[in-house]
C-alpha cells in the first residue's frame, strides 16, 4: 500500500505575501505535527498546469481498455493528479478570490482530477463521489468578498467539486480572519479541529 499524505495545493500568483498560502501551509504542518506518519505531497498549480483540450477530452471518453498509447499519454498527468488525490488522507487547498472565483490555474487542476470511473461516477440516482475517507481544509483568501456571503462562489465552488469527487469532511478557512503575527505552529490547533 502506498504512503498516505497530506496533499497540499497553492493556487495564488503571488508567491511572497501571498495570505493563502501562509495560513495554506501552516494548516498543513499543523496536520504533519499531529499526523507523523503522513508526508506532505505539495503542488503549486500557479506554475502552470495544461487545459483540457479535444485531444484530452476525446481520450478521457474512450473507455480504458479501448485507449491507444497516445491517448494513455494524453491522460498521463491527469492520470498522475487523480493518483495524487487518491493517495491523500487531507487535502489542504488554499485558493485566493480572483474575480469572485478560484484562478484558472485551480479551475485547470478541478478539470484534470474531476474523472468519470477514477474520481466519480454515474449512477441511476446522478454522480457520485469515489473518493473515500478523506477530509479537505479549504483556505480561501479574499480582498473584499466575505467569505461564506453570496458573492463568494470560491468557497461554494470548491465544498462543491469536493462533494462531488466524495469529499464531504470539508472545513473552510477564512484566511482573512488569522492574524499571522499570531499565529504559530503550536497555537494552529483550531485550524485544523
Ligand atoms: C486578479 C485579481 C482579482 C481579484 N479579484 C477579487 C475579487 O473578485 N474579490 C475579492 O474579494 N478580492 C479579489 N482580489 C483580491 C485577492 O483575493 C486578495 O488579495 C487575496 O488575499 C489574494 O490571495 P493571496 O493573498 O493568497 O495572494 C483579487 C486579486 C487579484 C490579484
Amino acid at each position: 500500500m502506498k504512503q498516505m499524505t497530506i496533499l497540499q495545493i497553492d493556487s495564488s500568483g503571488r508567491t511572497t505575501g501571498s495570505l493563502s498560502r501562509q495560513v495554506g501551509q501552516m494548516v498543513t504542518h499543523r496536520l504533519l505535527q499531529e499526523n507523523p506518519n503522513l508526508i506532505i505531497n505539495y503542488r503549486d498549480v500557479a506554475q502552470g498546469l495544461p487545459l483540457i483540450d479535444e485531444k484530452w477530452i476525446s481520450a478521457n471518453f474512450t473507455p480504458f481498455d479501448q485507449r491507444d498509447d497516445q491517448a494513455k499519454d494524453v491522460l498521463g498527468f491527469s492520470d498522475k493528479l487523480v493518483s495524487e488525490l487518491q493517495q491523500a488522507k487531507y487535502i489542504v487547498i488554499a485558493s485566493p478570490t480572483y474575480n469572485f472565483n478560484i484562478p484558472a490555474y485551480l479551475k485547470a487542476w478541478v478539470d484534470l482530477i474531476a474523472r468519470a470511473k477514477l474520481t466519480f461516477e454515474y449512477t441511476e440516482n446522478g454522480p457520485v463521489g469515489l473518493l473515500k475517507d478523506k477530509k479537505a481544509y479549504l483556505v480561501i483568501a479574499s480582498g473584499g468578498v466575505p467569505i461564506g456571503s453570496d458573492a463568494d462562489f470560491v468557497s461554494q465552488y470548491l465544498k462543491h467539486i469536493m462533494s462531488f469527487v466524495g469529499i464531504t469532511d470539508v472545513k473552510i478557512i477564512d484566511a482573512t480572519k488569522i492574524d499571522l503575527e499570531e499565529l504559530t505552529q503550536n497555537n494552529a490547533e483550531a485550524l485544523v479541529t
